[in-house]
């Protein structure tokens, strides 16, 4: 069901935001009250299915819907893991490679406990650059990253690969 409700809700746009990039955006989800509970609600059940979170940690941008919606169900904590220079320091941060450029992201050293159960969460998982970077600042702060999702996987892009080779698990709603 959570395949059909996210793929009606997807707009695509191509050569942005360069030529021979097929562009997908969620907004068209976000934008539908029901759909978008829908979304959360079956994500939220299937995580609490797993054992539950203490906090959910969304990507800038797009992740940060979802992870407030998604942790306000699960009556867990949220974080913002933040694109470079936003956060006053001292800082964690983490530099990856993306499909079409550079990026650094960083979290402030409070936001998370060690030991604590973290679910990572963004719209969409293409090379993985930016999920295992995630991964790697919410480990070094000691927690423990227990499973993750996307709303879309453009599976040529390698992100499954990547993910298994830091040792994670994700899951996502459809795949391209
Ligand atoms: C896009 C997308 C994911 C990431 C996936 O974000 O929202 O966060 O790329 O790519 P990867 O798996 O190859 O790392 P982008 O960095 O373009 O920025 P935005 O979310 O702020 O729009
Ligand atoms: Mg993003």
């Amino acid at each position: 069901e959570i395949t059909s409700v996210v793929s009606t809700h997807v707009l695509e746009t191509p050569d942005f935001p360069s030529e021979g990039v097929l562009f997908r955006d969620f907004t068209p989800l976000f934008c539908d009250g029901s759909a978008f509970a829908r979304v959360v609600d079956l994500i939220a059940e299937q995580v609490t299915a797993k054992g539950g979170v203490d906090l959910v940690a969304g990507i800038e941008a797009r992740g940060f819907l979802l992870c407030a919606a998604i942790g306000y169900k699960l009556g867990a904590g949220v974080v913002p893991i933040r694109k470079a220079g936003k956060l006053p320091a001292p800082t964690v941060t983490e530099s990856y490679a993306l499909e079409y450029a550079e990026a650094t992201i960083e979290i402030g050293p409070h936001a998370v406990n060690k030991g604590d159960r973290v679910l990572l969460v963004d719209d969409v998982l293409a090379t993985g650059g930016t999920m295992v970077a995630a991964a790697t600042l919410m480990r070094k702060l000691g927690a423990e990253v227990v499973d993750s999702w996307v709303l879309l996987e453009i599976e040529a892009l390698g992100g499954a690969k990547a993910m298994q080779a830091a040792d994670l698990t994700f899951n996502t709603a459809m795949t391209v």
